[in-house]
Order: structure tokens, then C-alpha cells, then sequence
């Protein structure tokens, strides 16, 4: 915590104080103040916030929060908002990646702005026309970045941007950041567990911003135990945890298969007209590792050019992970479910069956290992020639930060799904066979014409 010197944090640091020597107990602490000056003391963040919390001075225009899961980065947003709601600015906006997320943590969540607006400054949510609206006419407009053209045209004067290394599409930030415009002082706050994103690196080049980096060990005496084991036992001592847990923007993993660059490179916001789609699962392992997703990974083809179209992983039993997969099968036209069977054998393609028998299954085995499955994969990679739809952020983490010489990883289990429907939709090995035969037979039949004359192999 953070005490300045205004009335509130004077007031809070002597009761705290009280508390703590045993001079009042809390039941005395409690009668001594009317339940809206409770409120208030417990809801006033320079004293409860602590001081990388706190809305940095001076004349920045982007504060870019890049911190582990659980540090307080969307509490940090949601009191920055509160503050500039009240210092009076007019138009004070919000982006989530997703309406979800921009209802269910931005608004609404433990952290969210209502959460922690004291009764008194808590300002009305009106889901049906995204916006806030605050007790001294002050809006917040809420806008996501999965739906880039509802920002174009749109102007803020302060702005705050929520977990913005992991949205769908960078064009949502550049509309933002050229809306970002009214008054003397636009300013926009980004709060996000960082990746190594185009956009992240921009705006920690640009000399009008202040970075705030944090670690999840800095508010751990705030976080549910339970929380704070969970994040600690998945990703402690990975590379991944200085991402997750530390807030470093990472560089590719040098050992890895595929490179971040090379995906950023190739990366689409739409795909064309495709000639095949799939959806690949590989399901999750035995009972004893219950903990594991089930990677779903929908991708299609057009020519040698392969797209990714969408990352529908779940962590769930197999009937709903088979449901799971049907609906992308259905949403996206598919051609045909590709499945792992190795740990489930024929109980994968049943389930699916089960389901809907409409549906046609391809079950797939690993002979090979992963890495060596994932190889030819890579290589397509590096020609640029397959393209991520917009940001496929967990399946990205897990691509760029497997090491295939690392056998004690955790298995990739979206990046599985990814190579089973590459390899099924363009290296699938009866069609390379078939490719093949057919260039050998093109080349002979030219050598015997040039040979031979034009007629002469028909003898
Ligand atoms: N300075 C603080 N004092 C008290 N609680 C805090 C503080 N900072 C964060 N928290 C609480 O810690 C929890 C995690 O914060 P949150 O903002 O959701 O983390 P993040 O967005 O970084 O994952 C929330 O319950 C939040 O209200
Ligand atoms: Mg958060």
C-alpha cells in the first residue's frame, strides 16, 4: 500500500495502525464510522493501491502495465478509470479482447469497474448500448478487439486497453491509438500479461511511454492461496513463466520449431475462398493426466498456402470436447474431423460418431514423435506459407516456446491439433506419394520426348 497525504490515507494509515497495536479492536474501528465512510476507506486506492499502481504523472500518453497473472493489472485499470471519471474527463473507453471479457472481467469482474467504485461513484452499466455511464456524465464506451471496425472513427480521450498482447486482431489498437485524440491530454492505459507481439514491442518503443513491469509474487498476499499455488505449479521454472509470472516479453525460444517472427509475418486478418477445411482434435490423455485440453484446431487450404482459422481447445470430458468440435466442424464448413486415437484408441472416433454420426472422422496414430511430426510443419512455417487468421495467442505461446529437445515438457496439445491438420490438409503421406508419383512420371515422359521425339514414347 501506498500512503499520500490526503485526508483518507491519513485517516486509513491511523486506523490501521489502531488496529494493529490493539488499541481499537474492529468491532470499535466499525462503530466509529458510518457504513458510506467505510466504503469509502476501503474502497480508497492511493492508500490501498501500491505505488506501481498508482496513474504515473506527467505528460505520457501510453502507460503500458506488462505484468504476471494476478499482479493487480486489471484492478490497476479499473481504479485509473475511476479517477479519471472522476477528475471529470467526458469520454473515458474501454476495450477487452472479447465482449466476455469486457463484461465478465472489465465491468463486472473482481477486479472490474464496479467492483471497485464505492457506492457513491459507481457508474450505471448498460450491457444493450456497451457503455457506462457515471454519476457526473462521464461515459465509458466499451468496445473489443475481436470487432476492429465497430473502433473505426471512433475518438477517446482516455482510454484504457485490457490484456491487449493476447487480441485477435493488431488492427483494433491502431484504430484505437488513431482515435486517441480529444483534449490536450489523451492518454491510454495498457494493462496485459505480455507476448511478443508486434504491437507490444511498438509501444514499448515509443518514447511517450511509461512501462510499469510487474511480478505475480508483488501482490501475493491479495491473491486466493489456491490461485496463486495454481499458477506456480503450471508454470514455475518454464520458460513460459517469465511470461506468465515475471511479465517478460520473450524472445523465441532458440532451440524451438517455430519462430514468432515468421508467424507475425504471415499472419491474415481474413482467409480467401478455401478448397479443404478440417478440424484436428488431439485429445487428452489418459485419466491420469485429467488436467490436460483437448487441442481443437481448425484450419483449411487453398493452394500451397495453409490458414489457421481458429484455436477451439477445451479442458472438458470427452462427450463435450466431441460437441466441442462438431459445432467448428459446422461453423466453419468443414470437410472432415481428424482425430488422434493414440491414447483413446476407437473410443475417439465413437465419441465423435456418438454425437453425430453425420459427421465424417479421420482417426490419425503417432508412429512418429511429435517433434518429428512437427517438423515438416515448421518448415511450411518458415516459407511463410501458413497464416494465422488474426492472434492465436495460446497456440502461438505453445508453438514458439516448444523445445523439441525437452522431453520433461508439458505436451502441446494445441499444437498437436495444429500439426495433424497441416499434415492432413497438406502432407497428408498417400497424397505426398501421390504427388511424387505423379512429378516422376511428368519428368521421365519429358526426358523421352526430348530424347525421343515428340511420338516416340508411345513405343
Ligand atoms: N494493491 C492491492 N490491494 C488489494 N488487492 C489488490 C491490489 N492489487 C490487486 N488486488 C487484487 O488482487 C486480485 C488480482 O488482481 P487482478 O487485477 O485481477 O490481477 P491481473 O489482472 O493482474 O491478473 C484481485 O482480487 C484484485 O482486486
Ligand atoms: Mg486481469
Amino acid at each position: 500500500m501506498h500512503a499520500s497525504d490526503c485526508e483518507l490515507c491519513l485517516l486509513a494509515s491511523a486506523l490501521q495502525r489502531a488496529l494493529e497495536s490493539g488499541a481499537v479492536t474492529a468491532d470499535e474501528a466499525v462503530d466509529a464510522f458510518t457504513a458510506e465512510q467505510q466504503d469509502e476507506i476501503q474502497a480508497h486506492w492511493p492508500y490501498w493501491g501500491r505505488l506501481e499502481q498508482q496513474l504515473p504523472t506527467g505528460g505520457w500518453t501510453y502507460w503500458l502495465i506488462k505484468a504476471g497473472r494476478g499482479w493487480g493489472k486489471t484492478r490497476t485499470g479499473s481504479e485509473a478509470v475511476r479517477q479519471w471519471a472522476h477528475e471529470g474527463f467526458d469520454y473515458i473507453n474501454l476495450i477487452a479482447a472479447t465482449a466476455d471479457d469486457a463484461r465478465d472481467i472489465m465491468v463486472e469482474g473482481e477486479s472490474g469497474i464496479l467492483a471497485v467504485c464505492p457506492k457513491r461513484e459507481r457508474p450505471l452499466y448498460i450491457p444493450s448500448k456497451r457503455r457506462l455511464e457515471w454519476p457526473n456524465g462521464a461515459r465509458s464506451l466499451i468496445f473489443t478487439a475481436d470487432e476492429p471496425d465497430r473502433l473505426r472513427g471512433k475518438q477517446h480521450q482516455k482510454l484504457w486497453a485490457d490484456e491487449l498482447a493476447a487480441w485477435r486482431f493488431a488492427e483494433s489498437w491502431d484504430q484505437a491509438k488513431f482515435g486517441l485524440r480529444i483534449g490536450n491530454l489523451p492518454q491510454a492505459i495498457i494493462t496485459t500479461t505480455p507476448r511478443p507481439t508486434r504491437i507490444v514491442r511498438e509501444i514499448m518503443a515509443d518514447a511517450a511511454t511509461v512501462v510499469t513491469n510487474g511480478r505475480t509474487y508483488e501482490n501475493r498476499q491479495n491473491l486466493a492461496p489456491s490461485f496463486f499455488a495454481a499458477v506456480l505449479k503450471k508454470y514455475e521454472g518454464t520458460r513460459l513463466g517469465r511470461q506468465e509470472i515475471d511479465g517478460e516479453v520473450l524472445d523465441d525460444n532458440p532451440n524451438g520449431l517455430f519462430q514468432s517472427a515468421d508467424i507475425e509475418q504471415a499472419r491474415v486478418r481474413e482467409a480467401p475462398q478455401l478448397q479443404r477445411i478440417v478440424v484436428a482434435i488431439d485429445p487428452a490423455g489418459t485419466s491420469k493426466k485429467r488436467s490436460d485440453e483437448t487441442g481443437i484446431v481448425v484450419a483449411g487450404v487453398q493452394g500451397e498456402h495453409g490458414y489457421i482459422l481458429a484455436d477451439r481447445t477445451v479442458q472438458a470430458t470427452p462427450e463435450k470436447w466431441a460437441s466441442e468440435a462438431i459445432k467448428a466442424y459446422h461453423d466453419f464448413k468443414a470437410d472432415i474431423i481428424v482425430a488422434e486415437t493414440n491414447y483413446g484408441g476407437e473410443m475417439v472416433a465413437s465419441v465423435i460418431r456418438g454425437a453425430d454420426p453425420r459427421v465424417p472422422v479421420r482417426t490419425v496414430t503417432a508412429s512418429r514423435g511429435k517433434a518429428i511430426r512437427a517438423e515438416p510443419v515448421s518448415m511450411l512455417y518458415e516459407q511463410h506459407r501458413i497464416h494465422h487468421v488474426g492472434m492465436l495467442a495460446k497456440l502461438e505461446d505453445q508453438m514458439t516456446q516448444f523445445d523439441p529437445m525437452d522431453e520433461t515438457a508439458k505436451s502441446p496439445d494445441r499444437m498437436d491439433a495444429m500439426v495433424w491438420a497441416i499434415t492432413e490438409l497438406m502432407l497428408d503421406a498417400p497424397n505426398t506419394a501421390l504427388i511424387d508419383h505423379l512429378a516422376a512420371l511428368q519428368s521421365a515422359q519429358q526426358t523421352r520426348t526430348e530424347t525421343h521425339g515428340a511420338t516416340s514414347w508411345r513405343d
